[in-house]
């Protein structure tokens, strides 16, 4: 790793804070946030208190780590994410990441909102990735690669089978509606024109949006396992009947929230027993 004295020092505060030691992080995107709800928190730390973390700038997310027990598991929850669009470098994006892979976690799930580019796709249906599309026009190991990690990353297979079989069992139990698919990531922060989504369903992609990647490649880097969901926040450009808002976005997500609540809490458990 390059030597980063916040790292370090963000590190020590989590391993000072609390006695927890998860092998299990999730990162709330958009319309998870309510999963909160369900965790047993034993500590909570505002990002603004973490030093090296970027503050969220965007409506509909929280900013602040949780430790804490969801389905009888420990795990650390970021409530929030950076996003690329709002000017963080892939660096700020992928922060918090090399702080959980420091503190020891093993295991990293990442959700997000995303608009359906599939058409077998409606808003409040789920998305288990099984690969993605880096359109972001940006690459966060891209700079000096640190002495023993790869400079040539293999992306083979980013998303895990096993902790994706744990998430296609935990939507059964959670009776969510399933799909398995490709993300597609852009930099936004505008939607995409319908033009660009007909093009993106012809490359392959079943879903569209501006985050997960980046924290994909660098926690496959540093050796974590992935897992990511997509709530399905509406249908993509060009293809619903009316035009795209963040408001759609929320709307939807906290409707689907009951369901994306009780799929990352089966998933903590089912994980706590592998
Ligand atoms: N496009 C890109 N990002 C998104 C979308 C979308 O339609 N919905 C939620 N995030």
């Amino acid at each position: 790793m390059v030597p980063n004295p916040s790292l370090d020092h963000t590190v020590k505060l989590l391993f000072r804070d609390s006695e927890l030691r998860p092998k299990l992080a999730i990162v709330l995107g958009s319309g998870f946030g309510p999963v909160q709800e369900r965790v047993e928190v034993v500590k909570e730390i505002p990002y603004a208190k973490l030093p090296g973390f970027p503050q969220p700038t965007v409506q509909g997310h929280s900013s602040k780590l949780v430790l804490g027990m969801l389905g009888g598991t420990p795990v650390a929850v970021l409530c929030g994410r950076a996003h690329y669009y709002e000017g963080h470098s892939m660096a700020e994006v992928t922060f918090a990441v090399r702080v959980l892979a420091a503190f020891g976690i093993r295991d990293l799930l990442l959700t997000n909102a995303a608009g359906g580019v599939s058409r077998r796709f409606r808003p409040g249906d789920f998305m288990r990735l099984t690969d993605h599309i880096n359109f972001m026009g940006a690459n966060p190991l891209r700079g000096p690669c640190p002495p023993g990690l790869a400079r040539f990353l293999d992306l083979t297979q980013v998303y895990d089978p096993t902790l994706g079989g744990l998430l296609d069992k935990a939507a059964k139990r959670a009776r969510a509606r399933w799909h398995r698919g490709v993300y597609l990531a852009l930099s936004g922060p505008t939607y995409e024109t319908p033009a660009e989504i007909r093009a993106f369903a012809k490359l392959g992609a079943d879903a569209v949006g501006m985050s997960t990647v980046p924290e994909a490649i660098v926690a496959r880097h540093l050796g974590l396992r992935v897992a990511a969901v997509s709530c399905i926040s509406n249908q993509a450009a060009g293809l619903g009947p009316h035009a795209l808002s963040h408001d759609e976005v929320l709307a939807t997500a906290k409707e689907a929230s009951r369901h994306s609540g009780a799929l990352l809490e089966e998933f903590a458990r089912l994980y706590g027993r592998l």
